[in-house]
C-alpha cells in the first residue's frame, strides 16, 4: 500500500485527480468505480477543471457507482444516483448511458445485486476504484463484519453512519435503514484502490485501516490485500499513523509520481 500524505484536502483531491486524469488520457474507455459523500468531492472538482480545460474527456469513460440507499425514491436529491448524475455524470460530461449506479428501488434487490457484479465483469472490470472511509471504518456501505469476499449485496446500516449522513438529510428518521453495495471482494478485484480521507474525524479509521490488523471489524484493512492500493490523506486524516515520517520519506524518493 501507498501512504501519501499531503498538507490539505485540496491537495488531497489534486494528486488523486490527477492519477484518473493520467488514467483516462492513456485509455479513455476506461471503467472508474465512483464514489459519493464528501470525501471525493475535491477529485471530482478538479477532474471537472481538466475536462473545461479541454484536457481529458470523459465521454468513452464507463462508470460504477459502489453504493445506493434502499427505499428513497429515484429523484430524492439524497439518491446516489441523483448525486452522482449531479456530481460526476454531469459535470465531467459522462455518456449517462455509460454510468451504473445500483437499483436500491427495484424489487429484487438480490437479483439487482447479483446483476451488478455480473456487469461490472462484462465492462472488463473496474481499472480504478475511487473510495473514502466511514468514522466506521467502512468502505462502501461495508459496515463492521462485513466479510472480505463479500459481493454486492444489500445491507443494514449502522447508527454510526445513519448519524454521520444525517448531514444530508433533514432528520435522523429520513437516512435510510438499508442500503445496496459492492461487496469487499467485489471491490477488492478492481484493477487500483483510490481512498482518499480528509480531517481528524478520519484518523482513527485511517490508522486502523492503513496500520492495524486485517480485520472485517475494519472494513478498510481490506486494502492490505490489495496489490495497487493508494491512500491519499491530509495531514489531519494521518494524524494518528505510526509510520508517517516513512511514508513522507518514501513519496519523497519516489521516481514516477504518478503510477
Ligand atoms: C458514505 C458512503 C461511502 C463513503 C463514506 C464516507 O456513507 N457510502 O462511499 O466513502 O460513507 O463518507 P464521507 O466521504 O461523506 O465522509
Amino acid at each position: 500500500m501507498e501512504v501519501i500524505i499531503v498538507s490539505t484536502d485540496a491537495e488531497v483531491g489534486h494528486l488523486a485527480a490527477e492519477k484518473i486524469a493520467t488514467l483516462v488520457a492513456r485509455t479513455p474507455t476506461a471503467v472508474i468505480g465512483l464514489a459519493t459523500g464528501s470525501s471525493p468531492e475535491g477529485i471530482y472538482r478538479d477532474l471537472r477543471a481538466r475536462v473545461e480545460a479541454g484536457e481529458i474527456s470523459f465521454a468513452e469513460a464507463r462508470g460504477f457507482a459502489l453504493d445506493e440507499y434502499v427505499g428513497i425514491p429515484l429523484n430524492h436529491r439524497e439518491s446516489y444516483a441523483s448525486v452522482i448524475n449531479r456530481e460526476v455524470v454531469e459535470p465531467l460530461g459522462f455518456n449517462p448511458s455509460r454510468v451504473r449506479v445500483p437499483d436500491g428501488r427495484a424489487e429484487d434487490l438480490e437479483f439487482v445485486a447479483a446483476k451488478y457484479d455480473a456487469d461490472i465483469g462484462a465492462a472488463g472490470g473496474v481499472d480504478i476504484q475511487i473510495l473514502g472511509i466511514g468514522t466506521n471504518g467502512h468502505i462502501g456501505f461495508n459496515e463492521p463484519t462485513s466479510s472480505f469476499a463479500s459481493r454486492t449485496r444489500i445491507k443494514t446500516l449502522a447508527p454510526r453512519t445513519r448519524q454521520d449522513n444525517q448531514r444530508f438529510f433533514n432528520s435522523l428518521d429520513e437516512v435510510p435503514v438499508h442500503c445496496i453495495t459492492q461487496g469487499l471482494g467485489t471491490i477488492l478485484e478492481a484493477r487500483e484502490l483510490l481512498l482518499v480521507a480528509q480531517g481528524e474525524k478520519k484518523a482513527d479509521a485511517i490508522a486502523a485501516a492503513v496500520e492495524g490488523p486485517l480485520t472485517s471489524f475494519v472494513p478498510g484493512s481490506a486494502l492490505q490485500l490489495h496489490p495497487h492500493a493508494t491512500v491519499i490523506l491530509d495531514k489531519a486524516a494521518a494524524s494518528r499513523l505510526q509510520l508517517t515520517d516513512y511514508y513522507r520519506h518514501t513519496y519523497a524518493n519516489k521516481l514516477n509520481r504518478i503510477a
